[in-house]
């Protein structure tokens, strides 16, 4: 831990209040998660209740391929609203803030949980797709949503300590899911209706607790101008009065946000000094869901029977198990190691577990191969969560400053629920083609995303917005402001501050 680290948790700027914040906006996290993961084991019960919904009003059971129509829409909707949640984070998070953006959200975790919950009793299929449609919109605006309240409310030395919070929700969240849908809990044909509406649970919780959060002092102070509020906020969250170190940062990113033009998704693409840091958002993106870690969580089950596992369910459960364990370690390491680093053994680490997956899955005669793709699947979700999991969702906005950050964010996050779509819908047809084969695709994926990281990637731990920037060939342009809107500018704000403590 380095000087100013220490430093910074001996002023007491982690408290009870900070951590109360940060556990409510997480909430999201793990609803994201849950409902993730929550699909995985009642696909059965789900795909029966299918067929008897058609028997009761056509008089005959449903086609075995209608039926996976139906099964793969109610499965892959959820990242069709995703991708239109994620992409529309920067305009509610400036319009209502981040609290109350959050508070609006959760209705809609309540509408799709009820949708999913009366379909049995309404015996409508369809009432499961537009529920899994409204909760993948809910998803996708929490995955902008908590990284960007987190980043916000944290001290910027614990910056991206607290900014894997978001990827422990979700990983807890997925963990959740695969208990809770166990077939003696409520993953049989008669409760998986409750399976899928628990989400409301969560989503009510968060909504009695955040009156109780403070709103982000960034948003305060840069959105709002209300000075007095942030200085208010800020002496709470940290527990001392003396926070002009923290108001000086903020003004320091408001004077400059003035100063910088707000910039739309076209001209992210256009202007020449945003396309570094956006390809390099884009590709960790890419790298965190072509690593093919879905296609374990999704598919899970299916993948350890392949290998011969006698009880594939609990490898299952162990996998998640072993994903939690591992996110916790990620976010003790990431403010010493550095982000590239930890991306970087994640990615390699994960290609040798695939390679170690593609034997086993070969050799699945030899009895000890079970074990080995057990070890293997394990040593893959490890790996994953060292950096590929929780890094890409809070490093694209250390890559960007005030002005371009919100259209960053929302084509990262739009890149990422794409992707995750991609890797759902063709993975079962990928193992048709090439069976015991298919994780050496993931491989070719990983070992060229460990490539360019090696290449592109700059370490960010440790350094202001200006040296990033820097890095990428010079400072971001800084046309004067289109002052119809200057608060949507700062969108999804990150400290600005410089960190003191150097890489
Ligand atoms: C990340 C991914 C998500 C995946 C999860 C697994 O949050 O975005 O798609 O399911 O990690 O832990």
């Amino acid at each position: 831990m380095s000087e100013s680290y220490g430093g910074s948790m001996r002023q007491k700027q982690v408290t009870g209040y900070l951590l109360f914040s940060l556990g409510t906006a997480v909430i999201g996290s793990l609803q994201f998660g849950y409902n993730t993961g929550v699909i995985n084991a009642p696909e059965q019960k789900l795909r029966s209740f299918f067929n008897d919904t058609w028997v009761e009003r056509y008089g005959k059971p449903i086609s075995p391929g209608v039926c996976t129509i139906v099964w793969s829409i109610a499965v892959a909707i959820f990242s069709v609203g995703g991708m239109v949640g994620s992409f529309s984070v920067g305009v509610m998070a400036n319009r209502f803030g981040r609290r109350r953006s959050m508070f609006l959200v959760n209705s809609l975790a309540v509408i799709g949980g009820l949708l999913m919950g009366f379909s049995t009793i309404c015996s409508s299929y369809e009432m499961v797709i537009a529920g899994r449609l409204v909760i993948g919109l809910f998803c996708g605006l929490f995955t902008g949503l908590t990284p960007m309240y987190v980043g916000e409310v944290s001290p910027t030395p614990l910056r991206g300590a607290f900014g894997t919070l978001h990827q422990l929700g979700v990983v807890v969240g997925i963990l959740i899911a695969q208990i809770f849908g166990l077939e003696a809990l409520l993953g049989s044909a008669k409760m998986w209706p409750l399976l899928l509406a628990l989400t409301v649970a969560p989503a009510v919780l968060q909504c009695i607790l955040l009156p109780f959060c403070p709103e982000s002092p960034r948003f305060l102070l840069i959105n709002l101008k209300k000075e007095e509020q942030a200085r208010k906020v800020l002496v709470r969250l940290r527990g001392s009065e003396d926070v002009s170190k923290d108001m000086q940062e903020m003004k320091e990113e408001s004077a400059k946000m003035a100063m910088e033009k707000k910039v739309t998704i076209p001209e992210l693409f256009r202007v020449a000094a945003y396309r570094q840091p956006l390809l390099i958002a884009v590709m960790l993106q890419l790298s965190q869901q072509l690593s093919g870690i879905n296609a374990v969580f999704y598919y899970s089950t299916g993948i350890f029977d392949s290998a011969g596992v006698k009880q594939p369910i609990y490898a299952t459960i162990g996998a998640g198990i072993v994903n939690v364990i591992f996110t916790v370690v990620s976010l003790f390491l990431v403010e010493k190691a550095g982000r590239r680093t930890l991306h970087l053994v994640g990615l390699g680490g994960m290609a040798i577990s695939a390679v170690l997956m593609t034997i086993s899955l070969l050799l699945k005669d030899i009895p000890v191969m079970s074990y080995m793709a057990i070890v293997a699947v394990m040593l893959f979700v490890a790996m994953f969560e060292m950096g590929p999991g929780p890094i890409p969702w809070f490093i694209v906005a250390e890559l960007f400053s005030q002005g371009p950050r919100p259209a960053a964010m929302a084509v990262a996050g739009c890149c990422n629920w794409t992707a995750n779509f991609l890797v759902g819908m063709s993975f079962p047809k990928l193992v048709e083609w090439c069976g015991p084969w298919v994780f050496l695709i993931f491989t070719a994926f990983l070992i060229f995303f460990f490539i360019f990281t090696f290449i592109k990637v700059p370490e960010t731990r440790g350094k202001t917005f200006d040296e990033i920037a820097r890095g990428f060939g010079g400072a971001l342009p800084t046309t004067s402001s289109s002052v119809e809107d200057p608060p949507a500018s700062a969108a999804t704000t990150l400290p600005a501050s410089p960190v003191k403590e150097k890489v």
